[in-house]
Parts: structure tokens; C-alpha cells; sequence
């Protein structure tokens, strides 16, 4: 396994890859989710390459980019067992020198839901995603449907500019008590982690209600907030019930609708999804 920094090496190396290259892009701090996407990359292509930066585009002034958890000998560790072939790990300064001056803008759909709470968040995202598939070159790039809106901002990015890749969705990985696996579940104190099931419980509570027969999404989001709101750690930031493509609230349930939640529990920012 290749560990490289510098990006003219990795774009020199690229040319001596197969044409099939997967690519999973990471923040590192890797966990069972970031492992599912490398395993199916590894899977479907003649090549893997992970990308592990902690994009500082991407945070707000008073977001957790200098706390974000960080071990790259422990993420390299586990790469080298799943067989990735080369490790792309650039330092802030590699990825924007002094001079940078470009943004990719997916404009309405990333200012809604997360957008709206982290103005500029997706301008971070989509401009790194950019950069590292142009770097990458890959014929697939990996992502969870953890980040839900971060998915559909993507794929918006990917066909209205043609990049040249197809972008594939692994489903989001669960801790038995049904808490997405997140880098930022470390964050939790142990009264927090049990509090944070909550996330869940209210996607879950959605979900029963409409195999119900409850179409009416007012009624669902005001369900999922009388549940979230009885967890006194609890500190709402948005429970959403989305057109999937559109992102645009719906007031009936229409399939697919993206059912999405953002909950502080303490510090702790933590977001979550289901699918009707
Ligand atoms: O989902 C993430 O970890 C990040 O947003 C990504 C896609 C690696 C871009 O920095």
C-alpha cells in the first residue's frame, strides 16, 4: 500500500493505475462505515484509493475542525488489512496554497437542511470532492448514506457539471442499539452515547407510523419532535421530511422522502436519516 502526500506524486501514479479506479473519500478516524465503503471499492474495481483529509473548508468558525479526532496509524492499519492499493493523505497547505481562489457551488439544494445550519459547509465539500476526483481520476466514488443531503449534493454536482464517475451509495452502519457509527460518536460522554439513541428512536417511530398508514408529514415531524423532545439532553436543530431529489419539505408523504434529523446531544452535533 502506497501512502502518498504530495498531489503531482498522486496524479503521477494514477496514470500507472487500471482504468478502474474506486475511490473512497474520508476524513479519516475510519470506522466500520468508511471500512463497508472500502470493501465494496475493493470489490468492484481493479484498484482502491482512499483519500484521509480533514477538509478545514468545510467546518464554520466555531465547528470542531481542530477537535475533529484524527489517528492516521490506526486508519492506515486498517486500510493495509482491507488491500487498498494507494492512501492519499495531503496536508491543508497541499490541497489550498496561499493563492486558492476557486469554489465548485451546488447552489439551492446545499443551502437547505444542513446547508442552512452550516452556512458554507457544502462550498467546503463540493470543492474537496472536486479536487480529489480530479486528482483521483475515479471510475466510482464511495459514499454513505449517513450523510444524506451531502449524497444528493453530489450527485446534483456530478451530472450538471459531467464529471465522469458514477457516484455509489453503501446503506448507513448502525451500532446494535440502532446510533449511526460516526467519527463524531467519540464525542459522547457515556450518559450522552445512551441519550443519542433518540436519533433513531425518532427516525424509527417515523417509519412505524407511516408503514401505519400516516402520510401526513406535519403530523410525522410534530411525532419525532414530541419523542426527541422528551430526551432532556436533547437540543433539536431540524427534523425534516424531504422530497429526496428536491429537498423541498413535504406536507404528504410521497415516496421516496427523505426523512432527516440534525439533534445536538450536549456538544455533540449528530445527524441521521431513514428513507420512506
Ligand atoms: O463525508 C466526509 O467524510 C466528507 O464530507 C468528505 C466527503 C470526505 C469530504 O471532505
Amino acid at each position: 500500500m502506497k501512502v502518498i502526500e504530495k498531489i503531482d506524486e498522486m496524479k503521477r501514479l494514477r496514470l500507472k493505475l487500471a482504468e478502474s479506479v474506486g475511490f473512497v473519500p474520508t476524513m479519516g478516524y475510519l470506522h466500520q462505515g468508511h471500512l463497508s465503503l472500502v470493501r465494496r471499492a475493493r470489490s468492484e474495481n481493479q484498484s482502491v484509493i482512499v483519500s484521509i483529509f480533514v477538509n478545514p473548508t468545510q467546518f464554520g468558525p466555531r465547528e470542531d475542525f481542530s477537535s475533529y479526532p484524527r489517528d492516521t496509524e490506526c486508519d492506515l492499519a486498517l486500510l493495509k488489512k482491507e488491500r487498498v492499493d494507494v492512501v492519499f493523505i495531503p496536508s491543508a497547505d497541499e490541497m489550498y496554497p496561499p493563492q486558492f481562489d476557486s469554489w465548485v457551488v451546488v447552489d439551492k439544494l446545499a443551502r437547505r437542511l444542513e446547508g442552512a445550519c452550516r452556512p458554507g459547509h457544502f462550498w467546503g465539500v463540493t470543492t474537496v470532492c472536486t479536487k480529489l476526483f480530479n486528482i483521483a481520476q475515479p471510475a466510482r466514488a464511495y459514499f454513505g448514506q449517513k450523510d444524506a443531503q451531502q449524497l444528493v449534493v453530489i450527485k446534483k454536482m456530478v451530472s450538471d457539471l459531467n464529471m465522469n464517475l458514477e457516484i455509489v451509495t453503501l446503506p448507513t452502519v448502525r451500532e446494535p442499539d440502532g446510533l449511526a457509527i460516526s467519527s463524531r460518536n467519540i464525542y459522547l460522554n457515556p450518559g450522552e452515547r445512551q441519550a443519542a439513541t433518540v436519533l433513531y428512536r425518532a427516525l424509527a417511530l417515523a417509519l412505524q407510523l407511516y408503514a401505519q398508514g400516516e402520510t401526513d408529514a406535519e403530523r410525522l415531524r410534530q411525532k419525532m419532535i414530541a419523542l426527541l423532545q422528551k430526551e432532556p439532553l436533547a437540543e433539536i436543530d431540524y427534523v425534516s421530511i424531504a422530497n429526496l431529489r428536491t429537498l423541498d419539505e413535504l406536507a404528504k408523504v410521497t415516496s421516496p422522502a427523505l426523512v432527516s434529523l440534525a439533534v445536538k446531544i450536549g456538544k455533540t452535533r449528530l445527524i441521521d436519516n431513514i428513507m420512506l
